[in-house]
């Protein structure tokens, strides 16, 4: 009988022999959303301790009518990852653009929520565009005389290290285009126990959505490592100003991945995810270095996360 093998995504198979075999193992954030992770991420937004999602909302809907004064008539809002239900059009409703392009390299989710803005917005054209924001992506020709506004909520930029969030924001100021505005979303920096009970809910959300990376491993690369053998843990890291995941070995454990032996020490971790917080003064730096000059920012009550709409201005040299 022939034996129907899942397909393996090379990149993945790379990330998590290469990553697991460094000094100290690490493998990207982003081999978190497979479908049962996308999920749990889904459900981490809506629990009570983590209040990145709600406050960001809420910012959006009180202060929308300030935001949308600032953004040029007739833009085309470009959304790097495809929109949320709620924060999307909220945005779309102030601003009334004449096109919406979401990106995103899931083309179910894509689909689905492109077809959800474009039964809502009739008057507005919706181009989805299935790539991964991170690499090369071809704008549609059709909006190529708008203006431009990208949409970058949900401080996902904190998921990347300063050098790739850089890399990143300069990539957006090429598909955007000089003139071009980006309003983003950035959590700010808290007290840590606030912060640690975000990523370490005591419902055990955030722990099970860690641990799927396991059960992914296992599953689309063969893997045996027992569940059981790690613990999620959120540390806060004040040097780098980030909340990190880890799965810390509960004892002693070896495991095999495609044939490839390896063997954590109890308290050896894996490192998982990064989620950065920012100061207002590195934020706007962060944006600065990435090549987009802030023009205005409203934080939400307690100064729990910041929305900035900001400008690529030309390259200007002058000291
Ligand atoms: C997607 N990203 C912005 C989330 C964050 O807060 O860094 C991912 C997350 N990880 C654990 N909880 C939420």
């Amino acid at each position: 009988m022939l034996k129907t093998v899942e397909k393996v995504d090379p990149a993945f198979r790379a990330d998590v022999l290469n990553g697991l075999a460094e000094p100290i193992p690490a493998i990207p954030a982003r081999w978190l959303y497979d479908r049962r992770g996308s999920e749990l991420f889904d459900e981490i937004t809506r629990l009570p301790e983590y209040y990145p999602t709600r406050t960001e909302t809420a910012l959006l809907q009180d202060r929308i009518g300030e935001m949308a004064r600032l953004i040029p008539a007739d833009s085309a809002v470009i959304e790097f990852g495809a929109g949320s239900a709620t924060k999307t059009p909220i945005l779309l409703h102030a601003v009334d653009p004449a096109a919406y392009v979401p990106i995103d390299i899931s083309g179910d989710y894509l689909r689905e929520s492109a077809a959800r803005v474009d039964a809502e917005f009739p008057g507005m054209k919706v181009y989805p565009v299935e790539a991964d924001f991170t690499n090369h992506v071809d704008l549609p020709p059709e909006i190529a005389a708008m203006p431009r506004l990208g949409f970058f909520p949900g401080s996902t930029i904190g998921n990347f290290v300063p050098q790739s969030a850089t890399d990143l924001l300069r990539h957006f100021r090429t598909i955007l285009g000089t003139g071009a505005r980006l309003l983003i979303g950035m959590d700010r920096v808290k007290p840590v126990d606030r912060l640690i009970a975000a990523y370490d809910d005591p419902a055990g959300v955030t722990a099970e959505f860690n641990l799927n990376l396991l059960r992914r491993i296992n599953r689309e690369l063969g893997g045996d490592i027992p569940l059981d053998a790690f613990r999620h843990q959120a540390r806060w890291n004040d040097m780098m100003g980030r909340i990190e995941m880890h799965l810390v070995a509960a004892r002693d454990v070896e495991f095999t991945i495609e044939g490839r032996n390896f063997a954590f020490a109890k308290g050896r971790s894996i490192h998982t995810e990064n989620s950065h917080k920012y100061g207002p003064r590195g934020a706007r730096l962060l944006l600065l270095a990435g090549g987009w000059t802030p023009l205005a920012e409203w934080n939400a009550p307690g100064e729990d996360f910041a929305l900035i709409l900001a400008e690529a201005e030309r390259e200007r040299f002058a000291p």
